[in-house]
């Protein structure tokens, strides 16, 4: 891909009343704040204001609607896994998934139960353990990965100052036994190439990489537009492993509360314990709302709030002359 420098960033702006609708939008998700509670298990994610909400739409043609903390960045822990996935497809194809698989594990997102009794290949690439995997082949591929990730993810977004956050990593490194726990468990298995603290670590700087809704609802924009990246024009990846992606995460981005976020929202979407969601709606637009308490299962209460409240609209928006318009809000 081209070098960050060469990349075109949407600003926001466009249709006003697709701007009104996201204020909206935001202000109804607002009044969830208070419900839920910040991750903890990484302690350098306790501080964080459980008050922050942040929207970011950013459509094919390049209009990017935010409100309220949109421009914040914050950790992104588990939406870095769609950008390893894509990675590892992009140098690995469908290899890959000789050492993952493609199912909804029904478990929470570090649970080692199947693990054991499925002879160390994990459900898919969205829970820990697979991203650890899909980690590995990149520990193999390149020289520092995090790294690369973090160029990528620059270029993608078309912001160069996208960094890894050195305290988050620190903290997980700290914390990592369970994490640690499931690349032993694979490693004994046979399904790690590398040294098991390369693999983590690897995995913990990506996790670790700092971005706000703006930055990933550019960057993650190419799964609505057949792979093509909105800021260099180029395709990052190809329309159908764009499309394969997004039903992984239709199916697996939610963790264990995937069914039930399919019923309610029906859009492809992945998840972080920073509070962080990504949604994808196919040949039209990527969504990211962020906001740092969590519900039970580890997704964001506000962000899932206003999640489902985009895909109402969706319906209702009618397409004129290339551009997204809400027909009216309810
Ligand atoms: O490894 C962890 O537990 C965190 N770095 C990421 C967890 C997360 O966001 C949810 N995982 N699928």
């Amino acid at each position: 891909m081209t070098t960050p420098s060469h990349a075109a960033r949407p600003r926001p702006g466009g249709s006003p009343a697709l701007q009104a609708w996201v204020d909206e939008i935001a202000d109804r998700a607002r009044s969830r704040l208070g419900t839920g509670r910040v991750a903890d298990y990484i302690p350098a994610l306790a501080d964080q204001d459980p008050e922050r909400f942040g929207l970011a739409v950013c459509t094919n043609d390049g209009q990017l609607y935010t409100a309220g903390d949109a421009e914040m960045p914050f950790s992104i822990q588990s939406l870095s896994k769609v950008l390893l996935l894509s990675l590892a497809l992009r140098t690995h194809g469908d290899a890959l998934w000789q050492r993952v698989g493609l199912n909804p594990s029904g478990m929470p997102f570090n649970s080692l139960m199947q693990l054991e009794t499925e002879r160390g290949k994990p459900r898919n690439p969205f829970i820990n353990a697979g991203a650890i995997v899909v980690a590995d082949h990149l520990v193999g591929a390149f020289a520092t990965p995090s790294k690369h990730l973090r160029d990528i993810a620059r270029t993608l977004s078309g912001n160069a100052g996208i960094l890894i956050d050195r305290q988050v990593l620190a903290s997980e490194w700290q914390h990592r036994a369970r994490n640690a726990a499931a690349a032993y468990l694979m490693k004994a298995f046979g399904n790690l190439d590398n040294e098991v603290d390369e693999v983590l670590e690897a995995y913990f700087a990506c996790c670790a990489l700092r971005m706000s809704c703006a930055d990933l609802a550019i960057a993650l924009n190419y799964l609505a537009a057949d792979g093509r990246a909105l800021t260099t024009g180029e395709r990052f990846v190809p329309p159908a492993m764009a499309q394969r992606i997004n039903a992984l995460m239709f199916t697996s981005g939610m963790y264990d509360a995937a069914g039930d976020f399919a019923y309610r929202v029906g859009l492809p979407a992945k998840s972080g314990v920073g509070g962080g969601i990504v949604a994808i709606v196919p040949g039209r637009l990527s969504i990211c709302a962020w906001s740092p308490a969590l519900d039970a299962s580890g997704n964001s209460v506000a962000a899932q709030y206003a999640l489902e409240r985009i895909s109402e609209g969706l319906g209702r928006w009618s397409q004129e002359a290339g551009r997204l318009a809400p027909a009216s809000v309810s």
